[in-house]
C-alpha cells in the first residue's frame, strides 16, 4: 500500500494526500455504523434468546409429544415469525444504511479518480507527462483508491471483532460475586449446620424465597423438610450447597460462616439428589460414578449403589447391563422410564462419599414398592449422618428425628412426627389430607 502511495506521490503529492484524507470521513462513518450494528445486536439479544426458545419448542425432542398432542405448533410458529420479523426488519434497516454509505463513498471515490485522471490528461497535454506515465498514474490512482477503501472496510470488521472481544474480556475480568475462603472441611466431615435468620430472594425475583429462617442440625440428625409447593424447601438445599449466597442472616458449618470454606471442599461433603436431577446420555455405570470421578472407579460400589435403590433389576435386563448407553441421543442407546432415571440419580448420590445426605423429592417417580424399599434403605444409610429429606410423601419420612415445616419461606413448625400431629398445625393438616385420601380411596 505504502509503495503505491509513494509512487503516486512522486507524480503528485497533493492527490496522494487527498486520497489519504478522504479515508478519514469514510472510516468514521464505517466505525459508527459498525458500532450501531453491534449495539443493536446486544439490545436484541433477549429477542434472539426468545427466538431460540421458540425454535427449541418446535424442534427439540423434549417437546415433541406434547407438540403433537396439544397441537400448538402453529401458535408457536406465529410467535416465532413475529419476533423473526422484528429482528429481520432491524437487520435490513442496518444493511440498507451500510449499502447507502458504501454507494456514496464509491461514487465519491469514482468522481475523485475521474478528476485525477482528467488532471493527468491535462498534464499530458502540457507535455509534462507522456502517455505511458498517464496510464501508470491512472492505474496507481485506481489501485490506491480501491486498496484504501478495502483497508477502511477491513478496519471496520476488525473494530467489530474488538467490540466482541471487549465484551468477552470484561466478562472474564468480572470478580466472582461469591467469595470463598480457604478453610477445608476436616476428616470428620460436617457435624453441624446452622441457619441463622436467613432471608433470600432469587436474583430478578420479586418475592422472598426464604424469610428469617433459623434452625440448627447436629451430628447424625435426620431432618425432614416439608411444605407446600414453593414454600422454599429446595432453596434451603441450594443455599447449603452454596449455589447462591444468602441476602440476610448467615449459614454456619461446623461453627464457621459458610463463606470461609473452600467451596469445593464444602460441596465434596454433599451426597445429593436434586429434585430436577440430570439425565446423562451416557452408560448406566457412568450415570452412577459421575458423582465421584476423583475416586478410582469401583465396580462393586457401583453395583451396591444400584442395588440399594432397586435399580439392579432393570439394569440387568438391559442388553449391555451397566455398560448400556441410556437415553435417546446415542446410537444403540436405550431410553428409560421416569422412575428408572430417578433410580440412577439416587444411586449416583449414594455412590458419592460425603458426610451429609441431601435428597430432594427422592421418591417422586418411584413405584410404591421401590419407594418403600428406598425409604427403608435411607433409614439405614442416614444413620450417623446429617441428612435432609424433602418430600411430599409424608409417611416416607416417619423415621427422621425432626421435621421442619416451611410455609411461604418461613419455618412454621418443627418437631418429631408425633409432636407435630399433636400440634394440629400445617403438618397435621397435610398428613391427614394425604392419609384420608388414601383411606378414602381404599374404602370407596
Ligand atoms: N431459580 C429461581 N429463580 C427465581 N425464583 C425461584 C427460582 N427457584 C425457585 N424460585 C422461587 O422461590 C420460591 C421457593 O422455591 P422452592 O423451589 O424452594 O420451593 P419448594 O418448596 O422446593 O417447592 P416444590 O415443593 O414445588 O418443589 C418459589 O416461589 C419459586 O418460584
Ligand atoms: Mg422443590
Amino acid at each position: 500500500m505504502l509503495g503505491i502511495l509513494g509512487s503516486l506521490a512522486r507524480y503528485n503529492l497533493v492527490i496522494a494526500l487527498l486520497l489519504i484524507l478522504a479515508l478519514i470521513p469514510q472510516s468514521i462513518v464505517l466505525y459508527r455504523l459498525q458500532g450501531e450494528a453491534f449495539d443493536n445486536l446486544v439490545q436484541r439479544s433477549p429477542l434472539s434468546r426468545q427466538l431460540n426458545n421458540y425454535s427449541d419448542i418446535l424442534l427439540e425432542r423434549d417437546y415433541a409429544k406434547e407438540l403433537r398432542l396439544f397441537h400448538y405448533g402453529n401458535y408457536i410458529r406465529k410467535l416465532y415469525a413475529k419476533i423473526f420479523g422484528e429482528i429481520y426488519a432491524a437487520n435490513c434497516r442496518m444493511r440498507r444504511r451500510k449499502l447507502a454509505t458504501s454507494i456514496v463513498f464509491f461514487v465519491l471515490g469514482a468522481a475523485f479518480c475521474t478528476c485525477a485522471f482528467g488532471y493527468a490528461v491535462y498534464w499530458a497535454s502540457t507535455g509534462s507527462l507522456n502517455i505511458g506515465d498517464v496510464s501508470l498514474f491512472a492505474s496507481y490512482i485506481v489501485l490506491a483508491n480501491a486498496t484504501l477503501i478495502g483497508m477502511a472496510d477491513d478496519c471496520a470488521m476488525l473494530y467489530d471483532t474488538i467490540l466482541f472481544m471487549e465484551k468477552y474480556f470484561s466478562f472474564m475480568d468480572r470478580t466472582p460475586e461469591m467469595l470463598c475462603g480457604e478453610r477445608k472441611i476436616g476428616a470428620d466431615g460436617i457435624a453441624s449446620i446452622e441457619f441463622k435468620d436467613v432471608s433470600f430472594t432469587y436474583p430478578g425475583s420479586a418475592g422472598k424465597a426464604l424469610e428469617h429462617l433459623s434452625f440448627t442440625v447436629g451430628k447424625g440428625e435426620r431432618i425432614g423438610l416439608v411444605g407446600l409447593n414453593g414454600s422454599g424447601k429446595s432453596t434451603v438445599i441450594k443455599l447449603l450447597c452454596r449455589l447462591y449466597d444468602v441476602d440476610e442472616g448467615g449459614i454456619c458449618i461446623n461453627g464457621h460462616p459458610i463463606a470461609e470454606y473452600d467451596v469445593h471442599s464444602l460441596r465434596s461433603q454433599f451426597r445429593i439428589a436434586f429434585q430436577d436431577f440430570s439425565k446423562y446420555q451416557l452408560s448406566v455405570e457412568e450415570n452412577v460414578f459421575l458423582s465421584d470421578v476423583d475416586r478410582p472407579q469401583c465396580d462393586a460400589q457401583v453395583d451396591e449403589a444400584l442395588q440399594r435403590v432397586q435399580a439392579d433389576g432393570f439394569v440387568d435386563r438391559l442388553p449391555n447391563g451397566k455398560k448400556q448407553y441410556v437415553g435417546k441421543r446415542m446410537k444403540g442407546s436405550v431410553d428409560l422410564s421416569g422412575g428408572e432415571w430417578q433410580k440412577l440419580a439416587l444411586a449416583r448420590a449414594l455412590y458419592k462419599r460425603g458426610s451429609v445426605l441431601l435428597f430432594d423429592e427422592p421418591s417422586a417417580a418411584l413405584d410404591a414398592q421401590s419407594a418403600d424399599a428406598y425409604w427403608k434403605a435411607m433409614q439405614k444409610e442416614s444413620c450417623g449422618n446429617i441428612s435432609f429429606f424433602i418430600t411430599h410423601y409424608l409417611s416416607g419420612i416417619a423415621f427422621v428425628d425432626r421435621i421442619l415445616v416451611l410455609d411461604h419461606g418461613q419455618l412454621v413448625e418443627s418437631g418429631a412426627h408425633a409432636e407435630l400431629l399433636a400440634k394440629n398445625g400445617l403438618y397435621a393438616q397435610l398428613f391427614r389430607t394425604q392419609s384420608e385420601r388414601l383411606l378414602g380411596t381404599e374404602q370407596a
